[in-house]
């Protein structure tokens, strides 16, 4: 460990850097701009030194973000990193790569697109810049409905598991749309369809489907939410459609389980949004969203700029922005193939299943994910009287590995979670070694007295020896409760 903190105040003001002390002497400080010019090798130690406190990307199994692509690829990367994504006319072959991904996706997502037709879509930031963009279509499209019809077009909503990710409560939030969200319940952790389309009114500017829970990888039922919803759109005579949230799914399912309907071969289905830096393989900074036609994106939405030569259409929150990751996600296209991508899925799959099976052994956890799913295992303790996920989570931290832990959104809160995503870059070796640091921490916790702490017990209504005092709903109240705050300090990223 070579950063050290500078005396004074409470020492961290300052950074230094032991091998940097070659260069310069003077401590940098933190949160200030420092006065003078360093050496290009300090700053670069200084810097290096510090960031080897973070986390090992490799060993971080909270994340379905891409820890590992070829060098050649890096070498693209490095390329065109100085290139600016909106400079179009002075970079016309990458937006002409950028339409051949937006092109490559749709055909994946069986969009109707003929063959000398042009794919409606635009490459975003990750898929909440792509949510944000496909929530906006559906909002103005169902604002300008409701306005040639001379109703009410001030409360709009969406309709949504309660399982979604931070990024709809965002959309919700940001841009004034109510979010009625579909209550989970134990045991079962999606949008369940039918209650779904029973909270569906004449204000629902789409329903949000999932295909990959965040929280457990499940594929949401986007088949029998397409049959429920045609049914009541004929009764009620609305059009209400659906958007699926393929973040993590939409690079799975096309390759391992082709036969599922959740795509644009279901009619409602209308725009779809993918990370193409989750299952699509690129380092973090790219996401997709496609639309099934050109009349289901609003035109007043595009933006028309020609300062930069000539016209350009845009769809993007942002303006600027790098282009290497497009030109990533275009490598990881041509050179993997439908092939190379069917057996990187197959092969995370697989992986699931041993450490599946690994954990299951133990004896100690109930499974959660399903095997039609993102590769991914998520468990919960059987039984938490002693300890909980998160002590498991802290202790497998001492081993290097980064597992969250995370209770369930209502009404299923009082279910906490452990999560391991399977990447391309984790090894059966990995899965392996996992399984068995597991097994260590539960011997070691087991031979621990207890792990939630006199005070913690009591709030749990039970007495040091394990006697119970208060009644079941009592108990379930106060770990979640008790798990709410333990999450709200430990917070472990999911994403
Ligand atoms: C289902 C789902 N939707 C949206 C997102 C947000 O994606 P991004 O990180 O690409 O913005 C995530 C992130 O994990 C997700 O799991």
């Amino acid at each position: 460990m070579v950063v050290t903190r500078a005396s004074g105040g409470d020492g961290s003001d300052y950074v230094h850097s032991t091998f940097a002390s070659r260069y310069v002497r003077e401590p940098v400080p933190k949160w200030r701009m420092p006065a003078h010019t360093i050496p290009k090798e300090a700053a670069y130690q200084i810097i290096n030194d510090e960031l080897m406190l973070d986390g090992a990307p490799r060993l971080n199994l909270a994340s379905f973000v891409t820890t590992w692509m070829e060098p050649e690829c890096d070498q693209l990367i490095m390329a065109s990193i100085n290139k600016n994504y909106v400079d179009m006319d002075e970079y016309p072959v990458t937006t002409e790569i950028q339409n051949r991904c937006v092109n490559m996706i749709a055909h994946l997502f069986n969009a109707p697109v003929g063959d000398d037709e042009a794919a409606v879509g635009v490459g975003t930031v990750g898929s909440s810049e792509a949510i944000m963009l496909a929530g906006l279509a559906f909002k103005r499209k169902w604002q300008q409905k409701r306005k040639a019809e001379g109703k009410p077009f001030d409360k709009p909503n969406i309709v949504t598991g309660a399982n979604v990710q931070v990024c709809w409560e965002k959309f919700a939030r940001y841009f004034e749309v109510e979010l009625k969200e579909v209550k989970l319940r134990e045991g079962y952790y999606v949008m369940d369809p039918e209650k779904a389309v029973e909270m569906v009114d004449e204000n629902t500017i789409c329903v949000a489907a999932i295909l990959g829970s965040t929280l457990t990888g499940e594929f949401e039922n986007v088949k029998q939410l397409n049959e429920l919803l045609t049914l009541k759109n004929k009764e009620t005579g609305w059009d209400t459609p659906i958007h699926v949230d393929a973040a993590s799914g939409g690079f799975i399912a096309p390759f391992i389980f082709p036969d599922l309907e959740w795509d644009f071969r279901l009619p409602l289905v209308k725009s779809i949004n993918v990370s193409g830096h989750k299952y699509g393989l690129v380092y973090a900074g790219v996401g997709w969203v496609v639309w099934r036609s050109k009349e289901d994106l609003p035109d007043e939405l595009i933006f028309h700029i020609n300062y930069l030569g000539s016209d350009q259409p845009t769809f993007t929150l942002n303006f600027s922005k790098g282009s290497s990751q497009i030109i990533a996600q275009y490598y990881q296209f041509i050179r993997l193939g439908f092939e190379g991508y069917k057996n990187i899925m197959e092969n995370c799959m697989e992986i699931a299943n041993v450490l599946k099976e690994g954990i299951e052994k133990t004896g100690r956890f109930d499974i959660l994910s399903k095997d039609m799913g993102v590769p991914l295992v998520a468990f919960s303790l059987k039984d938490s009287g002693r300890y909980t996920v998160f002590n498991i989570a802290d202790s497998l931290r001492r081993f290097g590995w980064i597992v969250p832990a995370y209770t369930m959104p209502p009404d299923a809160q009082h279910i906490a979670v452990l999560r391991v995503v399977i990447r391309e870059d984790f090894s059966r070796s990995l899965a392996e070694r996992l399984i068995s640091d597991i097994e260590k921490v539960l011997k070691e916790m087991d031979a621990f007295p207890s792990y939630i702490v006199s005070s913690e017990t009591a709030h749990l209504g039970l007495a040091n020896d394990g006697h119970v005092n208060k009644t079941v709903k009592e108990i379930q109240e106060d770990v979640t409760r008790h798990w709410k705050r333990f999450v709200q300090e430990k917070r472990t990223g999911v994403c």
